[in-house]
């Protein structure tokens, strides 16, 4: 284990076992769809890649940027778009793959902005939800794994652009966050 790591909340193993079920349910239910996997930068990277490769129909990948500013308030959930998808999903079905939902803000304003694209469809796969941190009206169609409401790093996730690298999810110790 990282030595800046308090406890290990999902191990690799874990992870490994639930992108097979994904994988497997998403292959069922998205059979005759034009699915369109989206992943959510930076920390999709890791499920994203893992999930989709037990994901038997076919399915094409693209990717957004996207930064959230909550300008303060708890009421505000704006976002900026830095990098946009390549191709367009009109008629498409989406599936937004994601590493976690907290708040549900981000993906709240990216999943309207998806409909005013003319996306058939628009579902969520996430592999981490804290449903405690929730404040908008949103529940992920997949879900990995239900954690509570502590801050988590790994396999995508970072504190500080850090600690995205580690294969299973864990919650740091606090003397990191006051270094
Ligand atoms: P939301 O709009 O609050 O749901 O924001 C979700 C985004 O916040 C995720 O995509 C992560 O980038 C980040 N985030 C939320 N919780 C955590 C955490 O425990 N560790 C690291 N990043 C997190």
């Amino acid at each position: 284990m990282h030595q800046d790591i308090k406890k290990i909340l999902v191990t690799q193993e874990a992870i490994e076992q639930k992108c097979i079920e994904l994988g497997a349910i998403i292959s069922h239910d998205y059979q005759d769809k034009d699915l369109v996997v989206i992943g959510l930068l930076k920390g999709c990277i890791p499920f994203i890649s893992d999930l989709v490769k037990h994901i038997s129909i076919p399915l094409r990948l693209d990717y957004m940027s996207v930064s959230s500013y909550h300008g303060g308030t708890a009421s505000t959930g704006n976002v900026r778009v830095n990098k946009d998808l390549d191709a367009s999903v009109t008629g498409c079905d989406v599936l937004i793959a994601e590493d976690i939902v907290d708040t549900g803000k981000t993906l709240k304003k990216v999943m309207e902005m998806l409909s005013v694209k003319g996306a058939n469809s628009i579902k969520v796969v996430t592999l981490l939800d804290k449903p405690e941190g929730r404040v908008v009206d949103l529940i992920p169609d997949y879900t990995g794994f239900i954690i509570p409401k502590e801050f988590v790093v790994g396999y995508g996730l970072d504190y500080d652009e850090y600690y995205r690298n580690l294969p299973y999810v864990g919650v740091l110790k606090e003397e990191v966050y006051t270094k």
